[in-house]
């Protein structure tokens, strides 16, 4: 196995060999950046582990290093970080933890380097290697860690059911290396998370989306989502997920698993970007089959209004998710709301009407619409699929089309609300919102051009019909 390192990270490792000698502390670079730079990732985080203080470390590394970067000490923790280019250098003196079974929060000893390793998650997260003078760069792996890198498994140190017991996020964290690296949880991890998983209960909300994102995040989350899924962990941080499993017949009638098809239009949509909201649209926007779900004996299936009551479930699993209630939301949310509209235009005779009202609603989030609607495509038949995918191309150019005629992307109205008011001396009321949606509607319509002459005549005819006056003052 290839230690991948850049010269610089080199440098650091001599310096630091330098000063745990002048302090006469062994240290050692441990966790996720062993872990990384033996799997060739990337990773700006640098975990130092020494036995004795790590803060003293910490201090040393600095007073060598051009420039001299600034020290954060964390007192409470024993912990101390620096930044250098752009790694962000973590200290700690080795520990010996142990953990009560009702709280997270760990009494604290110190200990030698078996005790650290001894305490962290997974065997490959628990490598490390010496930084000292005897035996400078050779990988200390009491748990078998470096044959796991190589099998792509994921083990625990110790006994699975302590290891989680004294931190549950480590189910999560198991779950998401396995979607991240596409590594496979060894069977008795895995069952340990079943049989734990309802300690998560003790673990904050927002860590647990932090982990959930990483999924997400992954090339193919799908494969997160099925372990949260299998393990019971899925049912208990997002049920409303879960809650899309199963398939129901009637009258030899059935529907799609609406958690494998939302998984695979995850993974679809993650063949094309990686924003973590575009994902978000993804896996929410059917969200609200379930609860729309009804059997029609002439028609069968149906899910009507699915969108409609998915959007308005948006903030709702926001909130309990700990998910930003900001711009982002709205986005999401405005993705589910439209995620059929797209649809409905592949259908003969849509007319130019249809097209505009697509654009005025979509405005900026048209393409990540296409692009969500695109990956909805699931049918196993590929003559299916390309029939659907050309019937998009078509919609897509129609869209180009109008858009060059109207201008209604990002739409802002000719005739604003204080122009009707000066013109008709009215203050604030209800008929200047209705004179501008009128207006709006006649642009949609193609009643009138989006241009300002045109909705100004509108606007006096409108105020006629209104019985308002001209102020002529
Ligand atoms: N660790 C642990 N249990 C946790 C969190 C972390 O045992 N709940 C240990 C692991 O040895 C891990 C190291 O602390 O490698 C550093 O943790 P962190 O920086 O959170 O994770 P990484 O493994 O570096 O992975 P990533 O940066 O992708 O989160």
């Amino acid at each position: 196995m290839i230690f991948n390192i850049k010269p610089y990270e080199r440098d650091i490792f001599n310096l630091l060999s330098e000063c745990a000698a002048e302090l006469d502390v062994p240290a050692y670079v441990v966790g996720g950046y062993v872990r990384d730079r033996l799997l060739a990732r990337d990773s700006k985080d640098m975990d130092i582990v020494c036995v004795g203080s790590g803060i003293e470390l910490a201090k040393k590394l600095a007073s060598k290093l051009r420039p001299r970067p600034r020290v954060t000490v964390y007192k409470r923790f024993g912990t101390a970080m620096l930044r250098h280019k752009d790694l962000e250098i973590e200290f700690v003196g080795a520990r010996k933890e142990s953990y009560r079974s009702d709280s997270r929060k760990p009494t604290v000893e110190n200990g030698t380097l078996e005790d650290d390793q001894n305490r962290r998650d997974f065997t490959i997260n628990a490598l490390a290697v010496s930084l000292n003078e005897r035996d400078f760069g050779t990988i200390i792996d009491p748990f078998n860690g470096l044959k796991h890198l190589e099998e792509k498994r994921l083990k625990t140190p110790l006994e699975p059911g302590k290891t989680f017991s004294d931190d549950p996020l480590r189910m999560m964290r198991g779950i998401r290396f396995a979607s991240q690296l596409n590594f496979e949880l060894d069977a008795e991890t895995l069952a340990s998370i079943k049989h734990n998983r309802n300690r998560i209960s003790i673990i904050s909300k927002e860590r647990i989306t932090t982990e959930l994102n990483k999924i997400i995040l992954s090339p193919l989350p799908s494969v997160g989502f099925k372990l949260l899924f299998d393990t019971g962990l899925l049912h208990l941080i997002f049920p409303e997920m879960a809650n899309l499993y199963g398939v129901e017949v009637r009258n030899g009638k059935g529907h799609k698993d609406n958690f494998y098809h939302t998984l695979e239009v995850l993974d679809n949509i993650s063949k094309h970007t990686d924003d973590l909201w575009l994902r978000w649209a993804a896996i929410l926007h059917d969200i609200a089959k379930p609860p729309t779900k009804r059997f029609e004996p002439q028609h069968g299936w149906t899910f009507h209004g699915h969108e409609a009551l998915g959007a308005a479930m948006v903030p709702r699993i926001f909130k309990k998710l700990k998910l930003p209630l900001d711009h982002k939301m709205k986005y999401v949310q405005k993705l589910v709301r439209l995620h059929l509209r797209p649809i409905s235009l592949t259908k003969e005779n849509i007319t130019d009407s249809a097209i505009r009202r697509l654009l005025f609603d979509a405005g900026d989030d048209l393409e990540d619409l296409m692009t969500l609607c695109s990956a909805d495509i699931t049918s196993k038949n590929p003559k299916k699929v390309r029939r659907y995918l050309a019937n998009y191309e078509l919609v897509k150019e129609r869209l180009i089309e109008v858009e060059e005629k109207d201008h209604l992307r990002n739409w802002q109205p000719p005739i604003s609300g204080e122009m009707i008011m000066e013109t008709f001396n009215i203050p604030p009321s209800r008929p200047v919102g209705d004179i501008k949606n009128a207006i709006r509607e006649a642009i949609l319509d193609g009643e009138i051009p989006n241009e300002f002459a045109a909705a100004k005549e509108f606007m006096m005819k409108k105020g006629e019909e209104l019985g308002l006056m001209v102020d002529r003052v």
